[in-house]
């Protein structure tokens, strides 16, 4: 069965990452007989400049009609003037809603090749494996009331989660430490909020449903310590919008850069792929983005939509393989000696390998 797929490259480095990820996105298609049907809208300040809407409804009515959605990045200094609701971010939020992913899987991993490039001693990292699953349509980003009061003199906006929306993203949690090591976090702030009260009963309810699963809770200011000192101890970690999204921008720390990191938006009508990291305007432009978090987020829409979990695999595993080669954008060359690439021909490495890995592992099926 064909897949339509919506491209939205959005601002900045969007569009050099997302270039790569559909390079990889179009081979695996071409080795594995899956047709993709893409098709590219506008979203974000290219949405701002072409129509003076971030997200169009052209864009909008694609990606409901597709099958799933990649994303680049959107937002960018020329927009940071614009009221909060006109932003370029706005735009993305609302496609968000609209596609109704409420659970946003955020791996982070240690790679072997590039250990060096982690901040943290590899008897710190050791394997650090880690999947932040953020809620992502409720909390701070979404409850009202909000916004500045008439005299601009004050602003507020609201945390609030039902027990419907903690319920069913710590199902997503639960049933993903399954298929990992049985291990789930819950980050709250439950010693000073109401709303993390709520969170951690639901959670702990949710909890009595998977007796094989082992469930913690912890203060997010101890796991924002814990994180950096002792990364190896998490498998899952579920927890609001806000923490998830400060979290999981820290847990790159144990990849080694933000730019590796890949995202789902799934549980929703349409799923959402996307690379954890924005729009980079201090490296927009210069052919230098690292497109690994790009194409590992089209490893996942192989995954989650595409139920081509094989194929999902040998794209990680080509990731992984330029990688052990040698092969790095600048980001990751900060302490080890890597040969430096830039973006496209990372994604040209990335889109060779894949040859190689399937060779490797699935030699009847070699090209
Ligand atoms: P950012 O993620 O764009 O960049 C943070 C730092 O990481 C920068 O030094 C950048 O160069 C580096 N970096 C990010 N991605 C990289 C990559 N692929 N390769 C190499 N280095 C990379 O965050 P920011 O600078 O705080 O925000 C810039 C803009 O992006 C803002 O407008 C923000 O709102 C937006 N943003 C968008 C998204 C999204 O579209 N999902 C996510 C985060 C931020
Ligand atoms: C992310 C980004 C977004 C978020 C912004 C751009 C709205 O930081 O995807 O992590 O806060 O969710
Ligand atoms: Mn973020």
């Amino acid at each position: 069965m064909k897949l339509r797929i919506t491209v939205l490259a959005g601002d900045g480095i969007g569009p050099e990452v997302t270039r790569e990820a559909v390079r990889v996105l179009r081979k695996v298609g071409e080795i594995c007989g899956q047709e993709f049907q893409l098709t590219e809208h506008a979203i974000g300040g290219a949405a701002i400049k072409e129509t003076g809407n971030p997200l169009p409804p052209a864009t909008l009515d694609a990606c409901l009609g597709s099958d799933a959605v990649l994303l680049g990045a959107v937002g960018g200094p020329k927009f940071d003037a614009l009221p909060t609701n006109q932003r370029p971010e706005a735009g993305l939020l609302s496609l968000r809603t609209a596609l109704g992913g409420f659970a946003n899987l955020r791996p982070a991993k240690s790679f072997a090749a590039i250990k060096d490039c982690s901040p943290l001693r590899p008897e710190v990292l050791q394997d650090a494996d880690i999947l932040v699953v953020r809620e992502l349509l409720g909390g701070l980003y979404f409850s009202e009331p909000r916004g500045f009061s008439s005299d601009g003199n004050s602003a507020s906006n609201t945390m609030r989660y039902s027990a419907h929306e903690v319920e069913r993203v710590a199902h997503v949690a639960f049933q993903a430490a399954r298929e990992r090591r049985n291990k789930v976090t819950s980050v709250d702030k439950a010693n000073v909020l109401e709303v993390s009260r709520l969170w951690r009963n639901v959670v702990s309810e949710v909890g009595r449903q998977y007796p094989d699963v082992t469930l913690e809770h912890m203060y997010v200011d101890a796991c924002a310590m814990h994180l950096l000192m002792n990364p190896s101890r998490f498998d899952v970690l579920v927890t609001e919008n806000m923490f998830g999204d400060i979290l999981s921008d820290e847990a790159a720390a144990i990849s080694g850069s933000l730019g590796m990191l890949a995202s789902a938006s799934i549980g929703g009508e349409v799923d959402l792929y996307e690379p954890i990291h924005g729009s980079a305007p201090d490296i927009a432009g210069l052919g230098v983005a690292n497109p690994m978090g790009a194409i590992a987020s089209v490893a996942m829409l192989l995954r989650y939509t595409a139920k081509l979990e094989r194929w999902a695999d040998d794209v990680e595993d080509s990731i992984a393989h330029v990688l052990n080669d040698g092969y790095r954008t600048p980001d990751l060359t900060k302490s080890s000696k890597g040969k430096i690439c830039t973006t496209e021909q990372i994604g040209e490495l990335i889109e060779g390998a894949l040859a190689e890995v399937i060779e490797r592992k699935h030699p009847y099926h070699a090209v």
